[in-house]
């Protein structure tokens, strides 16, 4: 594989293809099926990456704004920096899109996530208390997480403008 891009950008087209990714990385209960893949991915400001190991990531920016829809890596290929890899890289496209931060929501108990994601720069800024359903009557919380995003390259257009080049100034001999 050496030489070939590993994470790419893909579209509507691929909706299977990420649902099949998500299956294998997450409960049948809570797997996103091709119908959704499409519909999120039809959405405006949505995109989606694929590494081809099997992993995908979906997010979305809204005006400066980027949430992380969903990160997936299939089980047979976890602990090998797919995910990671593929966190910067949604990072990356979303700055590039215009984003300067990007926000996510993850269980506490998803512990995985929670350390890729702190390890990764994010932090806690909301909680919401008994979000998800665990069978108790307290449920478990969910974190929303955020990170800036200045760290990645902003597109051309946001860049401070470059100083004018310096013109070095012939004089006559006295
Ligand atoms: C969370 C998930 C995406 C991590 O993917 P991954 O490819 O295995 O993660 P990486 O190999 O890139 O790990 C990066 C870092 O995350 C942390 N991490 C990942 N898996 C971990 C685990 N099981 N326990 C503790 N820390 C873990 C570690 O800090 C790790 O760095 P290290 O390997 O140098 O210690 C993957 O476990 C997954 O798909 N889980 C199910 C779906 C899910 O929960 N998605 C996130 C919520 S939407």
């Amino acid at each position: 594989m050496s030489g070939e891009r590993l994470i790419e950008e893909v579209g509507e087209q691929h909706a299977a293809a990420l649902a099949a990714i998500h299956a294998a990385a997450f409960a049948a209960k809570d797997a996103w099926g091709e119908g959704a893949m499409g519909s999120l991915l039809a959405t405006p400001g949505c995109f989606a990456l694929i590494d081809r190991r099997g992993g995908c990531a979906l997010a979305r920016r809204i005006g400066d704004e980027a949430e992380l829809l969903t990160l997936a890596v299939a089980n047979s290929v976890r602990r090998q920096g797919i995910g990671q890899g593929l966190l910067r890289a949604a990072m990356a496209r979303a700055a590039q899109a215009g984003a300067t931060a990007m926000f996510l929501e993850v269980s506490t108990a998803n512990r995985a996530a929670v350390a890729l994601y702190t390890g990764a720069g994010f932090v806690e800024v909301g909680r919401r208390r008994g979000y998800y359903f665990d069978g108790t009557d307290a449920g478990t919380d969910a974190l929303v997480l955020r990170a800036p995003l200045s760290g990645f390259c902003l597109p051309a257009d946001r860049r401070a403008p470059r100083p004018p080049p310096v013109i070095p100034i012939k004089r006559d001999p006295a």
